[in-house]
């Protein structure tokens, strides 16, 4: 476990990683524009935002900050976007930092120190705060006060220090990994849930608009059904897909102009990229279908552990191609069946 977490996912440059759900630098630029800045323009995630609504509109009516708030879900389906929405719902000032970010606790400290009342404090890939700087968020939270240890030895002493009422958003993709007495300090837990194709459609037309592009209905409907039920997946392709359509056409995104487009990036038609085919593929053809454990599964196919497991698994998992079994990794018969090939027998009796 300790290996996985210093193993940050990186972003690639090559063409199928465009397009998997892992955040890139484009996006603080260009997704700035994408991004729903109200909760009224936030896409799908109705049960969510019904919860929200009343969760925010009762803390406003009572003039307080709202309870601290845990986020998860897989990358690129809406965390972040979310707490920026809620700390412009409440009229607060957002700080942003991440798990891995917080080293010392003089960094944390620090931020802590610097927030005002009604501030919101968001900690992305929070399961990834290390020991030493969960324990001094325990009291930070419950008590909204920070315990410092001045010095060393028998004469060291803690001076108790208060802070104002502030909001912690915590955005992780793996609750999981979160420390029970963490996961207990936060009000209200909010999971985010993969997307509808038709709350994508909507995404896409909104999203074409925004870039001063046309996108014929059913063009817009096919980069929603090949997105990966993932908003950022969605973005990226009708990008792509503009692109192409700009060099290989005037500018208009036709259902042809998908069709090409997606051809050229790998895209099949259940969404899977190059790098999703290679994994089912090693299992089939490495493995004999699995059990295969993740580590194996990483070596077999040059890609890290974390990337396998939070940004391909969630969604070959969400279309029952893989199963994740105590043994390990296993293709499941609608996995050979995708690859166009037979199932052994045993397999039924495996899973
Ligand atoms: N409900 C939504 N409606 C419209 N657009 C959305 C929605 N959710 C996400 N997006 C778009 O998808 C992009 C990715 O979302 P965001 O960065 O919030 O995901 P995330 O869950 O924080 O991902 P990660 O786990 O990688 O940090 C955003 O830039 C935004 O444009
Ligand atoms: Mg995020």
């Amino acid at each position: 476990m300790e290996n996985e977490l210093d193993s940050p996912v990186k972003p690639g440059n090559d063409m199928t990683r465009d397009v998997a759900p892992t955040a890139q630098p484009e996006e603080t630029t260009f997704d700035a524009r994408l991004r729903p800045k109200r909760l009224s323009e936030f896409v799908g995630q109705q049960k969510l935002k019904d919860h929200l609504a009343v969760f925010l509109g009762a803390a406003q009516k009572r003039g307080e900050p709202i309870e601290h708030t845990l986020l998860y879900g897989n990358p690129g389906l809406g965390k972040t976007t979310l707490a920026h929405i809620i700390s412009k719902e409440m009229g607060a000032n957002i700080k942003t930092t991440s798990g891995p970010a917080l080293e010392r606790v003089g960094d944390l400290a620090a931020i802590l120190t610097n927030l005002e009342e009604g501030d919101v404090l968001f900690i992305d890939e929070i399961h990834r705060l290390n020991k030493l700087i969960e324990e001094v968020m325990y009291p930070a939270m419950e008590d909204f006060a920070l315990d410092l240890v001045i010095g060393k030895g028998p004469s060291a002493r803690t001076l108790r220090m208060d802070l104002p009422r502030f909001t912690l958003i915590g955005a992780t993709t793996r609750l999981s990994l979160l420390t029970a007495p963490l996961r207990d300090r936060f009000g209200v837990t909010y999971h985010l849930d993969f997307y509808e194709p038709s709350d994508l459609t909507m995404i896409v037309e909104r999203n074409a608009g925004t870039l001063g592009c046309t996108v014929r209905p059913d063009a817009a409907a096919r980069i929603a059904e090949r997105a990966r039920r993932t908003p950022r997946v969605a973005n990226r392709l009708l990008k792509r897909v503009r692109d192409y359509a700009d060099f290989h056409g005037d500018g208009t995104i036709s259902l042809d102009i998908v069709d090409r487009a997606l051809r050229m990036l790998e895209i099949d038609a259940i969404g899977l990229d190059s790098v999703d085919r290679r994994i089912l593929e090693t299992i089939v053809s490495k493995f004999a279908g699995g059990p295969v454990g993740l580590n194996a599964l990483a070596a077999a196919t040059s890609e890290e552990m974390e990337t396998i497991e939070s940004i391909y698994e969630p969604y070959l998992i969400q279309l029952g191609l893989l199963h994740r079994t105590p043994r390990g990794r296993m293709a499941t018969e609608a996995a050979y069946k995708h690859l166009g090939l037979a199932a052994p027998e045993r397999l039924e009796t495996l899973i």
